[in-house]
């Protein structure tokens, strides 16, 4: 009996631990052999810890498990009440178009062999057979642009770093993905870890790099063990070192670890730490892309964008750049969280809508009451009411409507949120989390707390106030943590007037 369960950190936080040893006591008792295959999560949250059996070859989905449920899969397990179906034909998964996250949920995330079986290192032998150029003109024509959240064309920036003269180069993963309902990261790193690191080799082959770093935040301790393992694995299979696949190419990283921090996740507080430095923003210029790690020209990418670079090199760049809408090429890798009935990583093509992701794909809110807001784009992202759901998203089409795609997250309220306690909020946060270099954030994130509260107390004019400081805010910040974070506030303040209103009403 084959038997596929994932070891995916969310998976585990519902009870998937529990599950495989239930597995592993049940077929003792009964004498049956089973074969539990490891994997990482599909995705489907709400279904989780789901389990599969491959039955005539086509592995069926048993969700959510729990223990209780394990000895009824050892009857007929075709009328086991948590039955439901082939998982490729449930509708969340024949939806997708699924290219970063193709193996995630379906292959061992540590077996290299299963990583091949399932297409993995074709593109890196074909950006073997490549110039730097060749390789930077196909990234370039893919259209993929930066998943972390600023959208720059990931082939212009590695043409910077191609075209700088150094001598040493490096590639930058930045796996510090603090923003708040994302998760696409850890969910590559736990359940395809080749997929990034295949995509950091063809970073380096590109550019002239011989060395990389994944920056890893220690809140995610599963990722961080399955990303070295998967390192050792793919060091000790010859894949990376001095003779990448045979290669004659040199390529080599190392896993470290972040401390928590997260202005951490803007590149250059992220150099900065990497390099044993307090994690404070460094002014740009100089660019990365020509001074970063160590003073030297650095690629620093996003997990999802060097993760998405295989299956470009695999499929072909035109393959990749004929999905999505406008200049907003390929695929967005949503993630569906809050108060939302059916939460998790949902890969499509760019130009889906709003509507279509939390209404009928995330199936409205847990609490059954209408959706009031969605934030989207982390915690510097706008909140976006429903009169906004029929936008597309892309970054233009978003940018449009106010709106910030960010790294792709999507947080749902109901119609119980307080959106003069969420500005609070986002100001709140950013007075946590500012480095303190410049003062329009440092000091202005502690003043705006302060004047929404006078808003809160009925003093009407602090309006004006919260309007002219997030001015100040957006226009005079260093880096995106104080410069973005006038967009939840005054997207909060001018979609939803009534309840700045109504603070005041209460308070005369
Ligand atoms: P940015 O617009 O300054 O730069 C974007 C990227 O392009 C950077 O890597 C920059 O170094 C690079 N770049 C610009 N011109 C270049 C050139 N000519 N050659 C090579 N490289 C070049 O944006 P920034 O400040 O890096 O990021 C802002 C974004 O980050 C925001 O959209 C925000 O949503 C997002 N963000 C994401 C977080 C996360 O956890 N994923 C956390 C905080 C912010
Ligand atoms: Fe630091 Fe905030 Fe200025 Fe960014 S905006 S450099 S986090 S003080």
């Amino acid at each position: 009996m084959k038997i596929y369960l994932p070891r995916d950190a969310a998976a585990k936080a519902l009870g998937a631990e529990a599950v495989a040893e239930a597995l592993g006591a049940e077929a003792a008792k009964r004498g049956v052999e089973v074969t539990l295959i490891r994997t990482g999560t599909r995705g489907m949250i709400w279904l989780e810890p789901l389990l599969e059996i491959e039955i005539d070859g086509q592995r069926h989905g048993f969700g959510p498990m729990l223990p209780r449920d394990v000895p009824a899969l050892f009857d007929d397990p075709t009328v086991h009440p948590r039955a439901l179906g082939p998982v490729d034909d449930l509708d969340w998964m024949k939806r997708q178009t699924r290219l970063t996250f193709a193996r995630c949920g379906v292959i061992d995330p540590l077996s290299l062999d299963d990583y091949r079986a399932h297409g993995g290192l074709s593109g890196l032998r074909r950006a073997l057979g490549m110039t730097g150029q060749q390789i930077v003109d196909e990234v370039k024509t893919s259209g993929l642009r930066g998943r972390g959240g600023a959208g720059f064309p990931t082939g212009i920036k590695w043409q910077t770093v191609h075209d700088a003269q150094a001598p040493q180069k490096y590639i930058v993963c930045n796996a510090d993905e603090g923003d708040s309902g994302t998760f696409a990261d850890r969910m590559i790193m736990e359940g395809d870890p080749f997929t990034l690191i295949e995509g950091m080799i063809i970073a380096g082959l590109a550019v002239g790099a011989t060395r990389g770093y994944v920056y890893l935040r220690s809140e995610y301790p599963d990722a961080i063990t399955v990303m070295n393992k998967a390192v050792e694995t793919a060091r000790a299979a010859g894949v990376l070192g001095g003779d990448v696949l045979g290669s004659g190419r040199a390529f080599d990283m190392e896993i470290r670890t972040g401390a928590g921090a997260y202005v951490c996740g803007e590149e250059t507080s992220l150099l900065n730490s990497l390099e044993g430095k307090r994690g404070v923003v460094r002014a740009k210029p100089p660019l990365p892309a020509l001074e970063g790690f160590m003073g030297r020209p650095t690629v620093v990418n996003n997990v999802i964008s060097l993760a998405t670079v295989p299956v470009i090199f695999e499929r072909g760049a035109q393959y990749y750049a004929d999905f999505g809408l406008g200049r907003s090429r390929g695929t967005v890798t949503l993630q569906i969280a809050g108060n939302v009935k059916r939460g998790g990583l949902f890969e499509t093509a760019f130009g889906i809508t709003l509507d279509e992701a939390v209404n009928d794909l995330g199936g409205g809110t847990a609490t059954g009451r209408p959706v009031k807001a969605v934030q989207v784009g982390g915690p510097l992202g706008a909140y976006l009411p429903a009169s906004k759901f029929e936008a597309p998203l892309g970054y233009e089409e978003l940018d449009a409507e106010g709106g910030l795609l960010g790294h792709a997250g999507l947080v749902v309220f109901d119609e119980r949120a307080d959106m003069l306690e969420m500005a609070r909020f986002a100001m709140e946060f950013c007075a946590i989390e500012s480095c303190g270099k410049c003062t329009p954030c440092r000091i202005g994130a502690v003043r705006g707390v302060e004047t929404i509260d006078r808003i809160a107390q009925g003093d009407g004019a602090a309006v004006e106030l919260l309007t002219d400081l997030c001015e100040t805010m957006k226009e005079g910040s260093l880096c995106a943590l104080g410069g973005f974070t006038p967009f939840p506030v005054m997207s909060a303040l001018s979609h939803f007037p009534d309840e700045f209103a109504t603070a005041k009403e209460a308070a005369e």
